[in-house]
């Protein structure tokens, strides 16, 4: 048998203590998969003294990531710390610079950092592995990277944060508010104590950043993605919502249009019958739409420490199994230098249906006027009615509308006429509509 393939380990967390675990408990198994067996010869973590229920005999400790990544007769240096900055960036530099292989779990340095640390990859021959950073144990990146090759893909888009999809599925189901559904999700380990990275759609925006870059081909803009939380999605959408047929999931979506390629992030109504309006509670989703395949859809865990480390196993078996001084994968599917410019189309020219909500004092002339502001728009209406399923305060009514497809420049005049009028009694509620391919 060839020699062993020696892992450094930096951060021990969750998924890193997964990962260790896993690679004790199947050495064996592995070894004769992978042909050569797995040691983990190095570690690394914040605090030394931790119980972490990993057994860490003949392990060499660093007391950091870069000395780790520096010093350490290794061969994968394996970064499950998390950060965009510092150790991170630094100890995943240094291991490359050293034509070192690196596997991480880490989207918010790839989202920041990923066309450099490719391009560092490159040079020195090595595997920069990150098949955990999106959608956790889904297998995406291989999917689009390598199994979807040659294929031109039009549009990807997912549910990539089980704290989100796990609010909404909670207050969809039970009728609770979005607080109480935090609450909840805090509670039962689903979400952290400051939960606004999640909620605030930026854990998505990161995995979306990654995702377009490969299924695009273009150099990774993680700052041109157009952001919406789900933090102001009240119990009143996702009702009115059911009640027209639609469920309301934090999507992240690419699409390839005409004016660029469209990166957002919002809330999103898909139609019920879709398969990815049936994704619920923690687990995420990705859907590939491609001229050759088709629609491909995965399902699966996005998160926890066994998910994402059979992920990061995957990773690491890869390198296990390549040859030395093999031709190696490109990290982002294409050279480098070969990644095109990201040209980003605005979020006004994003042409789509539109869920609009409003609460405006109940008196006559104000349906008219509302319907006036939409046709002066151009904007065609599929329905408007009254929604009168929850009792309103008094002297207000809930008026719903939804849209044919149209584009967000229109829907944001009409709303800004709206607001002129004098009727509205609070803040409108506007949100964009994804059609599946499957519906
Ligand atoms: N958890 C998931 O479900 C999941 C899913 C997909 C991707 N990921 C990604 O996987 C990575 C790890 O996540 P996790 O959930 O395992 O995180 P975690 O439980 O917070 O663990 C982080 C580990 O890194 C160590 N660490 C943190 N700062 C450090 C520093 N400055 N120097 C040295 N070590 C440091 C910590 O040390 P101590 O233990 O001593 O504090 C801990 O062992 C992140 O990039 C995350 O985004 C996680």
């Amino acid at each position: 048998m060839a020699d062993a393939l020696k892992l450094g380990v930096a951060g021990l967390g969750t998924v890193g203590a997964s990962l260790m675990r896993i690679l004790t408990e199947r050495r064996e198994s592995l070894a004769t998969t992978c042909g050569r067996p797995i040691e983990v010869v190095a570690v690394t973590a914040r605090s030394r003294g931790k119980d972490r229920g990993i057994a860490l005999d003949g392990i060499t400790w660093y007391d950091d990531a870069a000395t780790l990544a520096r010093e350490a007769e290794i061969d994968v240096f394996v970064e499950l710390m998390g950060g965009a900055e510092d150790p991170a960036y630094s100890a995943v530099k240094i291991a490359l610079g050293r034509g070192l292989h690196v596997v991480t779990a880490n989207k918010a340095l790839l989202a920041a950092h990923g066309m450099e640390l490719a391009a560092l990859a490159e040079e020195q021959g090595a595997l920069l592995n990150y098949e955990a950073a999106v959608a956790g144990g889904i297998p995406v990146i291989k999917a689009i990277r390598e199994s979807m090759t040659g294929n031109t893909i039009s549009r990807v888009y997912g549910i990539m944060n089980g704290t989100c999809n796990y609010i909404l599925t909670r207050m969809e189901k039970e009728g609770l508010t979005f607080d109480a559904c935090l609450k909840e999700a805090q509670r039962l380990g689903y979400a952290e104590a400051d939960p606004t990275f999640d909620i605030e759609g930026n854990d998505t925006a990161h995995k979306l950043a990654i995702l377009t870059s490969l299924a695009f081909g273009t150099a990774i803009a993680p700052d041109d993605i157009y952001l919406e939380g789900i933090s102001n999605i009240s119990i009143e959408d996702i009702q009115a919502a059911a009640d027209l047929g639609y469920r309301i999931k934090l999507l992240g979506v690419a699409q390839r249009t005409e004016s660029g390629i469209e990166q957002r992030v919002h809330p999103t109504m898909v139609p019920i019958a879709s398969v990815i309006a049936q994704v619920d509670g923690v687990t995420n989703a990705v859907a590939i739409e491609a001229d050759i395949l088709g629609e491909l859809l995965m399902v699966g865990p996005g998160a926890g420490g066994n998910a994402t480390a059979s992920a990061v196993l995957g990773d690491i078996a890869d390198i296990a199994k390549s040859r030395p001084g093999a031709q190696r994968v490109p990290a982002f599917g294409r050279p480098t230098d070969a990644l095109l410019p990201y040209r980003r189309a605005q979020i006004q020219n994003h042409e789509g249906g539109y869920f609009i909500r409003l609460k405006v004092q109940d008196r006559t002339g104000v349906f008219a006027s509302i319907a006036t502001a939409m046709a002066a728009n151009g904007i065609s209406l599929e329905s408007i009615m009254q929604h009168s399923k929850k009792p309103v305060e008094e002297g207000a009514q809930t008026i719903i509308l939804v849209t044919h497809a149209t584009h967000e420049e229109s829907v944001r005049k009409a709303v800004g006429v709206i607001r002129g009028e004098g009727y509205l009694m609070g803040e409108p509620q506007v949100i964009r509509i994804e059609r599946p391919k499957d519906v």
